[in-house]
């Protein structure tokens, strides 16, 4: 096992990190979207947007959002005029805020929200144009195993859209994001989302996951192919832009 794929939540050894995550992700799903782009300062609406105009230039008829938790990505996807959108996560408690949204929008027919494992993804192979997680692939239980579903799902000259948090290069912001990232972050987490360690795990989960290049070559392992890597905010999250 990869030494990020050990990264967990609770730091139970005796759970695997697939069921700690879902655990953590129903714990917190009440506070979320608002700790999302409170502790962001809202950036992260702007990384959504980023993803949505690079997935408008394929012009994408099915999508998938793995990961898409309560649906922000999924529902900025609207936004590529696709036929269907539909979003999977692990974790029952986010689906139904993301499921609250979408009616509250009048949306139903455009997105669907199931509930399943990206890791063994219900869907036949190359059933996609484009295949997109935001802030997802860091908790898979198997990165790996994760990442080749999504390639299999996609179809041949599709696009994946992989938004995740990275390292900045620049050590002065790098030093000062670590210290927003593990202290204050994690106080003001736990103080909001009553969880104490979700807001912990975060920054744990993000040091220890790979980036850049690295990520980039486990990605072509994985069955893509032309992986470029678009750093955000001076590195602070990156998108994987891929093709299969
Ligand atoms: C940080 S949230 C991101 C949610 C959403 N994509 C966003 O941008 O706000 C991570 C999500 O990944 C989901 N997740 C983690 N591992 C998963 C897996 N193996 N299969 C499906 N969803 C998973 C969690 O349940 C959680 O909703």
């Amino acid at each position: 096992m990869a030494e990020h794929d050990k990264i967990t939540p609770y730091l139970k050894e005796e759970t695997a990190k697939k069921e700690q995550v879902a655990e953590m992700f129903d714990n917190i799903s009440h506070s979320y979207d608002f700790l999302n782009h409170f502790l962001s300062m809202g950036i992260d609406k702007w990384w959504r947007r980023k993803v949505m105009k690079l997935l408008k230039m394929s012009a994408p008829k099915q999508i998938l959002d793995v990961a898409t938790g309560t649906g922000d990505l999924a529902l900025a996807a609207l936004g590529a005029n696709p036929d269907k959108v539909i979003g999977i996560d692990i974790s029952g408690k986010m689906l139904e805020v993301g499921k609250k949204k979408i009616l509250r929008k009048n949306l139903s027919d455009k997105i669907e929200m199931i509930q399943g494992d990206a890791e063994n993804l219900p869907f036949g192979d190359q059933q996609f144009d484009a295949v997109l997680s935001a802030f997802g692939v860091r908790n898979f239980g198997d990165l790996n195993k994760g990442l080749s579903e999504m390639s299999r799902v996609l179809k041949v000259g599709g696009r994946a859209l992989i938004l995740e948090f990275s390292i900045p290069k620049n050590v002065i912001f790098r030093n000062l994001y670590y210290f927003y990232f593990c202290n204050v972050l994690p106080f003001i987490g736990k103080m909001v989302s009553k969880d104490s360690r979700a807001y912990s795990y975060l920054p744990e989960s993000v040091r220890a996951f790979p980036d850049g290049d690295k990520m980039a070559e486990i990605l072509k392992n994985c069955g893509f192919k032309k992986v470029q890597c678009i750093p955000l905010t001076f590195g602070i999250s990156t998108i994987y832009w891929a093709e299969k």
